[in-house]
């Protein structure tokens, strides 16, 4: 059984005190939702205030990125040791890294390791741009980024028995013609997506992990159109930018998440 997930990515918004009255704004609400694992993505700089505001709440706590080393010489970069104290979860390889911080595909992959190697649950992003998209190249461009960014990584790696924090691994199908423009994928489009990255994984793994893990969709998900992406079984919940920043617009995505999949169960 596939626990649903929707994640809010704030990406390089909100000051420390804007942050916090978002929390305040959202917390109660959120909390409530039952079935669903909700997960506030701020950043960096407010994720000790979160932290301390989360606690006791059903609600959780990612980082937008990181860097793949522990400690050392790395002038502005925040390492997962850092992290690991703080928070669960770390999107890695989103498209805004990848396009404009030149986060390739090897550095994604080391992130991703990283990121498990220190007990952080990485929700890895995926997806392809739109002239990919037009010729036609969506399924390589997915298959090239996931193979290279799971390269390397034993299933052993993702053990959510473990006694200590869960290493768990979630990815997120991003199209990045959808990010942030208004124009969301199809259900069918980020649907059919999807269950292709599910036979990636169960390639490259197994099938029994492939059918485990969670696979979200993200770009330009709203309140009025989430509905379209979480009735179909393949996806397993979204990851908002834009919308994660209004408190009820993102209430309503997580509320209506739960409602759908508590209904198609
Ligand atoms: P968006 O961003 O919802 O604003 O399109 C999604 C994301 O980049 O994670």
């Amino acid at each position: 059984m596939r626990i649903p997930f929707v994640a809010g990515n704030w990406k390089m918004n909100t000051t420390v005190t804007e942050a916090e009255r978002l929390v305040i704004e959202m917390l109660e609400k959120l909390d409530r939702v039952e079935g669903v694992e909700k997960v506030l993505c701020p950043p960096f700089v407010s994720l000790v205030a979160i932290n301390m505001m989360l606690h006791g709440s059903s609600v959780k706590l990612g980082a937008q990125n990181m860097y793949f080393e522990t400690k050392g010489a790395y002038t502005g970069e925040i390492s997962p040791l850092m992290l690991r104290e703080l928070c669960e979860f770390v999107i890695l390889g989103h498209s805004e890294r990848r396009w404009y911080f030149g986060d390739i595909d090897e550095i994604v992959n080391k992130k991703v390791k990283a990121a498990l190697a220190n007990k952080l649950n990485p929700i890895l992003c995926v997806g392809e741009r739109l002239e990919e998209n037009e010729a036609g190249k969506t399924e390589e461009v997915i298959n090239r980024q996931v193979t290279a960014a799971l390269n390397g990584i034993e299933p052993a790696a993702l053990s959510r028995s473990s006694d200590e924090v869960a290493k768990d691994l979630i990815i997120a199908y991003e199209p990045v013609w959808a990010i942030g423009t208004g124009k969301a994928a199809s259900g069918e489009q980020a649907a059919a997506t999807i269950q292709f990255i599910r036979d990636v994984v169960a390639k490259i793994w197994n099938e029994t992990i492939a059918q485990d893990l969670r696979i979200l969709y993200g770009g330009s998900v709203t309140s009025a159109n989430i509905a379209e992406f979480i009735s179909h079984p393949e996806i397993d919940g979204a990851l908002v930018g834009g919308a994660s920043l209004k408190a009820e617009e993102f209430v309503g995505i997580v509320e209506q998440t739960a409602e759908i999949k508590k209904r198609i169960k």
